[in-house]
């Protein structure tokens, strides 16, 4: 079982997306095990940026993702961090394959509605920045006999 960090960003929540969004996780069969409505600030920002803080657009970036709240997630799953990095589809909405998140519902690079950690390590260090251990719930879904093998 891998834990991936997401946020449905500014845009999303903007939207009315939301429910739509988190309903395409629940459809795959991938486990919420923590979710809340936060306000991102500068510093907050900054921390989980902190690749892109000297990168042109990051200002950018930074005024939208502290310009509105965000419903930040952890999802639970087998191989989550690949699975929804593939829902999610291209950064850029105009380049996202139909079908993908972000091929469905954006036309924008920035507003691209939903971040997902890309690999094991961001996971570790995204879920950190944004949930205490006691935010964390992991839970055995009843359904697991009818989503997968036993074996898988
Ligand atoms: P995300 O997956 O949250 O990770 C970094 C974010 O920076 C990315 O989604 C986009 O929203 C944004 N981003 C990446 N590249 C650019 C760019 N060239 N111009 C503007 N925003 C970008």
């Amino acid at each position: 079982m891998e834990r991936t960090l997401i946020l449905l960003k500014p845009d999303c929540v903007q939207r009315r997306l939301a429910g739509t969004i988190i309903g395409r996780f629940e459809e795959k069969g991938l486990n919420i095990i923590a979710m809340k409505l936060i306000q991102v600030t500068p510093d907050l920002a900054k921390q989980h940026y902190a690749e892109h803080v000297e990168k042109p657009f990051y200002p950018g970036l930074e005024a939208f993702i502290t310009g509105s709240p965000v419903v930040a997630m952890v999802l639970e799953g087998l191989d989550v961090i690949r699975v929804v990095r593939e829902m999610l589809g291209a950064t850029s909405g105009l380049i996202a394959a139909s079908g993908t998140i972000r091929g469905d519902f954006s036309s924008s690079r920035q507003m691209n509605l939903v971040h997902a950690s890309d690999g094991a390590e961001a996971a570790a260090r995204e879920i950190e920045l944004y949930f205490s251990d006691d935010e964390i719930h992991p839970y055995e879904p009843t359904l697991t006999p009818w989503m997968k093998a036993a074996d898988e």
